[in-house]
């Protein structure tokens, strides 16, 4: 028996040596690439990063370009590439800005963020990222600078289309779907603009002012999501300070907030030209500066003058400051690089203006129209039109290409006219009449009203399309409305279109308006004539055909207002409770919490129309709310019916207020939602969880988070103020 096992034992120690010799063959046989294969994350970055020189280091913390970072040729390390923008891949710039001609860069313009954001679907969220990232990986980006998700706060802010909403929980849900879109094609997203850049007046110098409260509440939740829900691999930090310290210096939003609190371990871009100072810059989280000083258009674009770029160099060999900062940041940039495949052939190839893009952006569209108001004039029916009159530049005006930085060279625009025209077909003769000029200083023209009063009159069907404007050209200084840079100076729709308008509706009170835009603008004039209100936002390329399919009921309208709309510009609390900035350059917060409806609830103020509203061609019950607690998490259950004729979708809102709280809180705030499809009859179930942060201020003597004891109102709705249910819950 002996003899047995000291063989068995003296086999096995052969064969396994055996294996043990050929296993460390093959790894010698290994090649480099296999080899850096099996090394972990932090490992791959170590052993590149321990190759590098500084003066390799520093090259990769600023531009290199206009839209690239430094990388290092000689270890391999490829500069890395961005793009512009949220809603389509910007066209392509050349290294030192000019704008490269004959390059096939028209991309899909998909609907701006405040229209993806009216469709209140997570999931169209996650289409629009994949659409953009696939995109982004064609054109050869590796970063893709958006979502932009700065809180809408004051309707005269110029960029507020880009961005998506008012309220902190909408932010929320809607970004996330979208950075995981992008970011599964191999792309990193952009959160944008870190933070409270919620202006364009004098963006670059404004000093923002706001409590701790209204920074936890209501700023920071949607980069809170972005980082911890989206995992967004860049966050772009914005131009304004924040109490003081430029968004691009300050450790407190940097080091202490982003990346110590929040965890982010990605890259902390600036925006472009906003770092003012090397230790300022070079001390805290700011990862690459991008963007370039204006002065460098004259002295030929030397990337190595920029604050983070030769003079960290000489302030590391002069020892003024230590190489692990620069370390630190190059950790991140390679660690992201890694995360995004760049250093791997393999990765995805992206695909670019293909049909079913152009269904995602039509699905979006579709979604994200709202229809506001509609006494039984809508939808049209085609076969009753002999004749119909359109009238209002709008309806022929194209939108991509301006607005700033988040221009698209579309590679198509389906204005509403066109898309009219598609719908209808020859059987009916469409009349356009201008309406009205587009132009800086353009007034109300009678020549003009005149013949849109005579086309309207003799029309079997009349629709009005005006509203916001996207700038007069893609030429920076000449972008005055709706865009990058400027803020409207009043909520007044442009070019004197009130007074058209009037005429209109007196001449044809049946005219159905439709507004293009980024957000609200003064109705006074001529609501309470019109029958019928539609908010068509900018829809992307696909918006005049989903325009038509709404108009003509092929599509149920399903928008809902992802901000409120004011009647006046003085009844927002950015202008009720704070102010507009003056010469002082300060942007005090004053309205502290209470944005949007937060405040118009509270104080009683009544809207034009309330977030969250958006009507449907058929109609939705809500019945049997149950409300449960078990372990300080509330679960409601509710049903939903189309009690309609026609197949909807409905939004179904849940809003909470605290009955008893020790704070002044808001009289409710939107703390779930729920998107339903129905076919006419059909009915559904839905199950809501609401954990204890749906119930929970900030307390910022204590600062932190308080759920307080006593009782919460939970109201269900279809709207902020289209309350349909009430429950309650104690705590
Ligand atoms: C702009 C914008 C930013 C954009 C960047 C690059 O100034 O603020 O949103 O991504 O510069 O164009």
């Amino acid at each position: 028996m002996k003899l047995k096992s000291i063989f068995f034992w003296i086999t096995f120690l052969m064969v396994h040596t055996f294996l043990l010799s050929s296993c460390q063959t093959a790894e010698k046989n290994d090649t480099k690439e296999e080899s850096m294969k099996k090394l972990s994350l932090d490992e791959k970055v170590e052993a590149l990063l321990s190759q590098m020189t500084l003066e390799e280091k520093v090259n990769m913390i600023h531009a290199s370009s206009s839209f690239t970072s430094g990388g290092v040729e000689r270890l391999g390390i490829p500069e890395l590439t961005m793009s512009d923008g949220p809603h389509g891949v910007r066209h392509e710039h050349g290294r030192d800005w000019e704008k490269d001609s004959n390059v096939a860069d028209s991309s899909t313009y998909l609907p701006v963020g405040t229209a993806l954001a009216a469709t209140w679907n997570p999931d169209l969220g996650y289409k629009f990222g994949t659409v953009l990232g696939s995109e982004a990986k064609f054109r050869g980006k590796d970063v893709i600078l958006g979502p932009g998700l700065n809180i809408i706060r004051d309707p005269l802010n110029g960029r507020n289309f880009e961005y998506l909403t008012e309220d902190p929980y909408l932010n929320s849900r809607m970004v996330v779907g979208y950075i995981k879109g992008i970011q599964e094609q191999g792309v990193a997203a952009c959160a944008k603009h870190y933070i409270a850049n919620s202006l364009e007046y004098e963006r670059q110098k404004v000093n923002v002012l706001m409590s701790d409260r209204a920074f936890r509440e209501i700023y920071l939740p949607g980069f809170k999501a972005a980082v911890q829900e989206g995992k967004v691999l860049t966050i772009m930090s914005a131009y304004n300070k924040f109490r003081g310290v430029y968004c691009s210096h300050s450790g407190y939003l940097l080091d202490d907030v982003l990346k110590g609190e929040l965890g982010f371990d990605g890259v902390v871009i600036s925006d472009w030209n906003a770092v003012k100072n090397t230790m300022e810059a070079v001390t805290v989280g700011l990862d690459i500066e991008m963007g370039t000083d204006l002065t460098m258009f004259e002295t030929g674009f030397d990337y190595g003058k920029f604050h983070m770029g030769d003079t960290v160099v000489t302030l590391v060999k002069n020892k003024v400051i230590d190489e692990s900062l620069v370390d630190q940041k190059v950790r991140r940039i390679l660690s992201v690089m890694h995360r995004i495949d760049k250093f791997d052939e393999t990765k995805k190839q992206g695909a670019y203006n293909t049909k079913e893009h152009q269904q995602i952006a039509r699905e979006i569209a579709d979604e994200a129209i709202v229809l506001l108001k509609n006494e039984g004039v809508l939808p049209l029916k085609k076969e009753n039109i002999k004749k119909i009159s359109i009238v209002g530049a709008n309806a022929t005006h194209k939108h991509a290409g301006a607005g700033g930085s988040s221009q698209v060279k579309a590679f198509y625009e389906i204005t509403p006219l066109a898309g009219l025209q598609n719908l209808l077909g020859d059987d009916v003769t469409i009349e356009h009449s201008q309406g009205y000029e587009i132009g800086k200083e353009s007034k109300a023209n009678q020549k003009l009203i005149n013949e849109a009063v005579k086309s309207v009159k003799g029309a079997d069907a009349a629709i009005y399309i005006g509203g916001g404007f996207h700038g007069f050209s893609d030429d920076w200084n000449d972008n005055s409305y709706d865009a990058e840079d400027h803020d409207k100076v009043n909520m007044m729709m442009p070019f004197d279109q009130d007074e058209l308008l009037k005429a209109v509706l007196n001449a044809n009170p049946n005219t159905i308006v439709v507004l293009m835009g980024g957000g609200p603008v003064d109705m006074r004039a001529w609501s309470k004539d019109a029958k019928a209100i539609v908010q068509a936002w900018y829809a992307g390329m696909e918006g005049g055909n989903a325009l038509a399919s709404v108009l003509f009921g092929e599509t149920n309208p399903s928008g809902k207002l992802p901000m409120t709309f004011p009647a006046k510009l003085e009844d927002s609390p950015a202008h009720a409770l704070a102010k507009y900035p003056d010469e002082s350059l300060v942007i005090d917060h004053k309205e502290d919490i209470f944005v949007g409806y937060r405040y118009f609830d509270t104080y009683k103020v009544e809207p034009a129309f309330a977030f969250g509203h958006g009507l449907s061609y058929t109609t939705f019950e809500y019945k049997d709310l149950k409300v449960d607690k078990k372990d300080n998490v509330v679960t409601l259950s509710l049903e939903v019916i189309n009690t309609g004729q026609r197949k909807g979708a409905e939004v179904v809102q849940v809003y909470v207020k605290d009955e008893e709280s020790s704070l002044k809180r808001p009289e409710k705030e939107l703390k779930a939602f729920k998107k339903v499809f129905l076919e006419a009859g059909d009915s559904t179930t839905i199950k809501i969880e609401l954990k204890e942060d749906a119930f929970s201020y900030y307390d910022d003597t204590q600062k932190k988070w308080v759920l307080e004891s006593g009782k919460y109102t939970i109201e269900v709705g279809s709207s902020s103020r289209d309350i349909r249910l009430i429950g309650e819950v104690e705590f």
